[in-house]
């Protein structure tokens, strides 16, 4: 398997970002290659000041390492020190169709809410694609919100390798059922636009406080409820131990509980889940010349390999 996927260095990074494709980078990172990196030119789309994205992009690095990630079996890079990707793009938007970018719900979203869109943010699923191809990735983990974008690529790769033969290796979205869609503390997708993430490395007190606000129905206490479906107790799974979770599901169906005590459970679970990576990360911050050094290897090491794509590439449609 040779493995890719990325993620934007848009902020801090959140529960949906870890149960939905950072625990998976990490399950995967023993294949027979794995490159796993921080999509900063993406980020540039959204984010527009120098020193945050800077910033961003160092904390996603460490971030990632604190999780888990092992630059001796993965390698890790940041996008932008990679410059045969952004020359692959160019190759795949000449061939690439207005009607199937117009389709994207990035930039229909946008539209639809009347907003200004940019061309960047227009052809970010062109510029994925070529993050992919680039490496000859067989298998992207991602959560279900990409899977989309996956979909152009292989459409992409697919008419390339149509036109000017035998190029590109065709990529398949590897999605985790149970998480492939994390809910938000509203109920709705997680995500850093709706303003309803719980991030990985908040400080436990904060974390705690926002938990206690999750929102929930108001069925009395006394009805059984069923567990699946209930976004509290979704969270509450993905962190809590399976006998944990069982004896939650339990008080559910059984009824007679009150969300409180659920809330106070995730929190301590939370807390507890995430603690050695908490320690991790902090070891890890002290340590920037390391993080570069790690940086520089991987970057150099997927320059050779999206060099050796971009070349047949390039010789494929008759750039000599
Ligand atoms: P990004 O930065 O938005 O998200 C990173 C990863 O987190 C997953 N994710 C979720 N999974 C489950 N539930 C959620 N609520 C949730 N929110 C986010 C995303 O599906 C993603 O896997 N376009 C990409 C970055 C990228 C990329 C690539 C990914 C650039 N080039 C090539 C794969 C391959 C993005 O914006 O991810």
């Amino acid at each position: 398997m040779r493995v890719l996927s990325g993620i934007q260095p848009t902020g801090r990074p959140h529960w949906g970002n870890y149960f939905g494709a950072i625990r998976q980078y990490i399950d995967l990172q023993g294949e027979q290659a794995s490159y796993y990196f921080i999509a900063n030119l993406h980020a540039l789309t959204t984010v527009r000041d120098s020193k945050l994205l800077a910033r961003y992009t160092l904390d996603a690095a460490i971030d990632l390492l604190a999780l888990g990630l092992d630059p001796t079996q993965a390698t890790l890079f940041v996008q932008s020190a990679v410059p045969e990707v952004s020359e692959l793009c160019w190759l795949l938007l000449t061939g690439a169709p207005m009607g199937l970018l117009e389709r994207c719900h990035a930039y229909k979203d946008k539209k639809a809410k009347g907003l200004p869109a940019d061309a960047g943010l227009f052809t970010y699923p062109v510029l994925m694609a070529a993050d992919i191809l680039a490496y000859d990735s067989d298998t992207v983990p991602v959560g279900d919100d990409q899977i989309q974008h996956i979909e152009v690529c292989r459409d992409l790769a697919s008419s390339f390798n149509h036109h000017f033969g035998q190029v590109f290796v065709m990529p398949k979205a590897k999605i985790l059922d149970a998480s492939a869609k994390v809910p938000g503390t509203d109920g709705e997708k997680m995500s850093k636009s709706y303003n309803n993430t719980l991030e990985i490395f908040e400080d436990p007190k904060a974390q705690r406080k926002k938990i206690m606000r999750i929102t929930t129905d108001s069925r009395p206490m006394e009805e059984p409820k069923d567990p699946l479906g209930d976004h509290l107790f979704q969270l509450y799974s993905l962190v809590a131990t399976t006998d944990e979770r069982e004896a939650m599901a339990a008080l559910y169906r059984r009824g007679g509980f009150g969300y409180g005590e659920v809330k106070k459970a995730l929190a301590d679970a939370a807390e507890r889940y995430f603690s050695e990576a908490r320690t991790r990360r902090a070891e890890l911050a002290a340590q920037p010349d390391r993080i570069h050094h790690i940086l520089a290897d991987g970057a150099a090491r997927a320059r050779q390999q999206a060099g050796q794509v971009l070349a047949r590439a390039k010789k494929a449609c008759g750039l000599i």
